[in-house]
């Protein structure tokens, strides 16, 4: 996969040099190449922002140095792939979740546009509309500064689903969120820590029976963290339709 991420803050995408992703990089089993928008300026400022038509705190982003940088973008592109994805992190997007990280991981061109300040200019993405697959993308219902620590947390959410990234592709499997569930507690040695043990069933050797508690463990700590994975609103399902997750 050929990730491209466009920012005026290239450092911040440091971390994607690091763990298994910084691995699968070297690996070639994902190319990650990060821009810095200013270098798509024109004038001695490497200008990026203005003030916003209509008034208004802040500054927004200037088309002009966008159009050039994602024009590079695709100019130093895979050639033999069709339009690529343009992710624009921001709180007004489709908020990301482990179905959408998995649509994005096939795909074999992500190209990341990190907004600062107000916004971009909306014209920007209605012109990359033209090229690209333009999608907005939220980490959830809350502000950040900029679209970078989104692109830091889709790109890792995306590409551990890569073939070959996570050594032991079984730890995808029984992950939270796969299935609609969250993850069972985990526990390793010693077996009695703090007067704390490690439930009884998990030194038993008895693998249905593991399985069945940990199922259990499933279930209650959704029912008891987010319910709402569970039962859908009455707003997403007016019939009463929808069932619980089915026990294995
Ligand atoms: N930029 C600012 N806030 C954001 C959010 N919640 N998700 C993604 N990008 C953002």
């Amino acid at each position: 996969m050929r990730i491209d991420v466009v920012t005026i803050f290239p450092d911040y995408l440091a971390p994607l040099e690091l763990s298994l992703i910084g691995r699968a990089r070297r690996a070639g089993l994902l190319d990650v190449v990060v821009h810095d928008l200013r270098e798509a300026t024109t004038d001695r400022h490497r200008t990026v922002d203005d003030t916003p038509y209509g008034g208004g705190a802040g500054m927004v982003m200037k088309p002009e140095p966008w159009r050039r940088a994602l024009d590079a973008v695709l100019a130093a592109g895979p050639a033999d792939v069709g339009r690529p994805r343009l992710l624009v992190p921001s709180p007004g997007g489709r908020v990301l979740d482990q179905a959408m990280a998995r649509e994005l991981a096939s795909e074999p061109w992500l190209v990341f546009a990190c907004g600062r300040y107000e916004g971009i200019d909306e014209r920007v993405l209605l012109d990359a509309a033209q090229r690209f697959e333009v999608t907005p993308v939220s980490l959830g219902d809350y502000v950040l500064n900029g679209g970078e620590v989104a692109v830091l947390a889709i790109t890792e959410a995306v590409a551990r689903l890569l073939p070959g990234v996570v050594g032991n592709a079984e730890s995808l499997v029984e992950e939270s969120h796969e299935d609609g569930l969250l993850e069972y507690p985990v526990y390793t040695k010693p077996a009695s820590w703090r007067g704390l043990d490690v439930p009884e069933v998990l030194l038993s050797g008895d693998h249905a029976a593991i399985a069945r508690w940990r199922h259990q463990q499933r279930l209650e700590r959704t029912a008891t963290r987010r319910p709402d994975l569970l039962a859908p609103t009455a707003a997403d399902d007016p019939a009463g339709l929808a069932v619980v997750p089915a026990t294995p």
